[in-house]
């Protein structure tokens, strides 16, 4: 699929057909994704993808702070691709110390960006995927047993499009671009 295509066509995907998602297909987007830029090449950003239907299932019940909608999306989707990231690197010095005032916030801009890499490169497969922001991110990490210096940035739901959904609308270039020369 040609990039422009990809970038305008990709669109949110709640509702999925009954199509697994191969191995291959996951280590595929996962390998696309590893090419995202990230703070100093530090690529804080890793997978762990469920698709363990207790897993999920305890996911969408505890780890959506109570917003049904996105229990139901994670309960349908085929795999729920959990967005790791490390703590104390994206935005850090080698001594721990903040290099800039946005302090460790560029970890979400790192995996933000992973996290748009990994949907495009779905999309490029034929795979619908939407970023989960409403989460409990805390307990999601302790359901998964996440390690202390890791933490949940997002989760992006993943399975095949029942189909293409409409664009919401956006905002018009006129509104977004200024350009002083
Ligand atoms: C940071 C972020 C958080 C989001 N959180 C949710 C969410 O919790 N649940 C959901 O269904 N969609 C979520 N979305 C998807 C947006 O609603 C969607 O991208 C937006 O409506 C535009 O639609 P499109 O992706 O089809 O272009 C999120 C998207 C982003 C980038």
């Amino acid at each position: 699929m040609e990039l422009n295509e990809a970038i305008e066509t990709r669109r949110s995907v709640r509702k999925y057909t009954d199509q697994g998602i191969s191995d291959e297909d996951l280590r595929e987007i996962v390998r696309l994704a590893s090419y995202s830029p990230s703070w100093k090449n530090t690529q804080c950003v890793s997978w762990l993808v469920v698709e363990n239907k207790d897993l999920k299932s305890r996911i969408a019940e505890e780890g959506v702070c109570g917003y049904e909608f996105n229990c139901k999306t994670i309960k349908r989707c085929h795999a729920l691709a959990v967005l790791v990231t490390e703590k104390g690197k994206s935005g850090c010095e080698a001594d721990g110390s903040f290099s800039t005032s946005k302090k460790d916030t560029w970890e979400m801009f790192d995996a933000g960006i992973a996290a748009q890499t990994f949907c495009l490169a779905a999309k490029g497969l034929g795979i619908g995927t939407v970023i989960l922001g409403i989460l409990d991110d805390a307990k999601i990490a302790e359901i998964l047993g996440l390690p202390e210096n890791k933490t949940v940035a997002s989760c992006i739901a993943m399975g095949y499009p029942i189909k293409q959904g409409n664009m919401p609308p956006r905002k018009s270039v006129d509104e977004l671009l200024e350009i002083r020369k």
